[in-house]
């Protein structure tokens, strides 16, 4: 692999992402990032998009082995806003320029939740448009796997990104991380519907997992380019300890820095799509999320959730930004990102310009 390879990303094998993933020595690590950050802002602009994070409900039918809020840890207070909250919490965003947000929630797929969602998108974006933002504010949906017709009901309702992790894209692995009643298979058909039915279409992967090798995790980014992915939201996987594979050994790996390199990488595969700088990254380092800025990505997420139930959205121990005594993140986040040299871009969705494999 020569140095313009890397840059451009062209012609990057499996062999070369599985190098880049391993690269040990501080000095290639920077050469990776430096490219990756090249390509960034030549590909986007040095500006970074704030998507306010609403976690709405906690309440799952899933039992993934690794997650906080899975179904069976009944340790955990079940919660669901009203209406009224997550309104106001978007309204809140709007007035402070975000541009978008996220409504992410705990998945379930019974009919009062899909009308509920439904129409919070519907009444958000009736709410929200302004001289500012025309279109209304952007709104991305986590709400995890439903049928085509429920995904077309939220498009319709005025959704237009929607983010489901396939949280690893090896069969083995996701197998040994959930139930027999969840498949892969299955997330990559949403994925799928998704992408037909017109959304920008975000996934991603949890990354240094009991088990998971470099290898599996370069197939993931092969996983997001031939997916056609316009958005990546990945982090470190970080134990919970109330959930089954709390209590496994860790994989051996330093998560943060994987991640980082991770971030770094699809940046030079996949050069203009958007990629979250996570919270879970700063649960494993005070200036973790600035790092992944530095790395390549170019999205952040500000907590919108009403700090009263910020600690019943634990997916992972010790999940920053938890403290009730922490109202709104703008203030923290605003510095974090300027510390990096970069700029905010306010009263903007921050879309990908084309969408999935279209070419440029
Ligand atoms: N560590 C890191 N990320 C986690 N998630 C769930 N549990 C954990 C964990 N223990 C991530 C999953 C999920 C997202 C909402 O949170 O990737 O899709």
């Amino acid at each position: 692999m020569n140095k313009r390879d890397c840059i451009t990303g062209k012609s990057l094998s499996r062999n070369d992402l599985i190098e880049l993933l391993s690269l040990e020595n501080p000095v290639k690590i920077e050469q990776l990032r430096k490219n990756a950050e090249n390509v960034l802002l030549s590909e986007r602009g040095n500006q970074v998009y704030f998507r306010g994070l609403i976690e709405f409900s906690n309440i799952c039918r899933n039992d993934c082995y690794y997650c906080g809020i899975r179904k069976s840890n009944n340790k955990v207070k079940r919660y669901s806003l009203s209406e009224k909250q997550v309104v106001d919490a978007a309204l809140w965003c709007a007035k402070q320029g975000y541009g978008s947000i996220v409504l992410q929630s705990g998945e379930r797929n019974d009919s009062e939740f899909v009308d509920t969602v439904e129409r919070l998108v519907y009444v958000i974006k009736e709410k929200t448009v302004s001289a500012q933002l025309p279109d209304g504010l952007g709104i991305t949906l986590c709400v995890g796997e439903h049928t085509f017709e429920t995904y077309k009901r939220f498009f319709a309702a005025g959704a237009h990104r929607y983010l489901l992790r396939i949280e690893t894209s090896s069969e083995d692995l996701f197998s040994r991380f959930h139930p027999q009643t969840q498949k892969i298979q299955s997330r990559i058909d949403c994925l799928k519907y998704l992408k037909e039915i017109g959304y920008f279409v975000g996934t991603g992967v949890m990354i240094g997992m009991p088990g998971q090798t470099i290898e599996s995790l370069a197939d993931d980014i092969l996983f997001f380019k031939k997916t056609g992915v316009d958005m990546i939201g990945m982090g470190p996987y970080i134990p919970h300890s109330d959930t089954p594979l709390g209590e496994k050994e860790p994989s051996g790996y330093n998560n943060l820095l994987l991640s980082l390199k991770m971030i770094a990488v699809t940046r030079l595969v996949l050069k203009d799509i958007n990629i979250a700088a996570t919270t879970a990254l700063q649960a494993l380092k005070h200036n973790g999320r600035e790092l992944g800025l530095r790395f390549g990505a170019n999205v952040v997420m500000p907590q919108l959730t009403p700090k009263e139930v910020r600690k019943e959205y634990m997916l992972y121990d010790g999940k920053p930004c938890t403290e009730e005594s922490r109202d709104d993140c703008s203030v923290c986040l605003k510095k974090r990102i300027l510390s990096t040299g970069r700029i905010i871009s306010l009263n903007n969705w921050g879309d990908r310009v084309r969408m999935g494999n279209d070419q440029p």
